[in-house]
């Protein structure tokens, strides 16, 4: 029977998930009529298993997007504590994918590191109002314990989010420090996830370069002196420089104006 084994084949084919169209070539008057008929049921069905993926495949995706600005919008909710943190986490998540995306990181791993920035001070929800109200610039060594539990906050409210995947380990690493000094584990080097090393650069450099209760903002050129001089001991040299020519190019502009 002509195109029989050639129908076997495409049907083998599609039966392992590569959708091609070969079946709709068996459908032309070339060949045997049942091969045909078989062909052409067997193409409308895959046409319509193909439509069925896609739509799940958005239902999925837009369920994750509105999970994270659900989640968001909580970590946005800060900023009526703490007028400060106004768009910071949107700008570090934005600062953060950019150095993720001249850093190599493929565009899931660059999205990875916006959504840890934008969430990165979440566990700050927890502060007690002391922590919150107070404007000495030198915080007592008790507000300092506390100060230092957020990333350890933050892990634990949305470790159950799976959609996060490795951005929770950079939300709950974006304080550790390379020399081992950090908190609140004490990572040193390579155990600390390039995404959160990426993101605790951001971070730093958002907060040096906004304006502050006591501070006001370091223009750039200080900014820049400020990040070599914490890269070693804090922040991965290699991206620090990485960063500044990223700002140096493109500027600082697309991360300020976010919400
Ligand atoms: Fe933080």
């Amino acid at each position: 029977m002509k195109g029989l084994t050639e129908l076997l084949a495409c049907i083998q084919e599609i039966s392992g998930g590569n959708y091609s169209n070969d079946i709709m070539s068996l459908t032309s008057g070339d060949y045997d009529p049942f091969v045909r008929e078989v062909a052409e049921s067997v193409g409308l069905m895959m046409v319509r298993i193909e439509a069925r993926e896609f739509a799940l495949e958005q239902a999925h995706d837009g369920l994750k997007r509105s999970a994270f600005e659900t989640v968001a919008s909580t970590a946005r909710a800060l900023s009526l504590r703490d007028s400060y943190t106004k768009g910071h986490g949107d700008r570090v998540g934005c600062y953060g994918a950019r150095l993720a995306r001249r850093s190599g990181f493929d565009e899931d791993s660059v999205n990875h590191v916006r959504i840890a920035g934008v969430l990165h001070d979440m566990g700050k929800i927890g502060f007690s109002d002391t922590v919150f109200s107070n404007e000495d610039t030198r915080p007592s060594e008790e507000m300092l314990v506390e100060i230092r539990k957020h990333p350890q906050w933050g892990y634990e409210m949305l470790k159950g989010l799976s959609f996060l995947g490795p951005a929770l380990d950079y939300i709950h690493c974006h304080h550790e420090r390379l020399d081992g000094t950090g908190y609140p584990r004490g990572l040193s080097g390579e155990q600390i996830p390039p995404g959160a090393r990426i993101v605790s650069i951001a971070d730093v450099f958002d907060a040096i370069t906004t304006d502050r209760n006591y501070q006001k903002a370091r223009t750039l050129h200080e900014a820049f002196t400020i990040l070599r001089k914490l890269a070693g001991p804090s922040l991965d040299p290699d991206l620090v420089e990485l960063f500044i020519i990223e700002i140096e190019e493109n500027g600082m502009e697309s991360c300020r104006t976010q919400k």
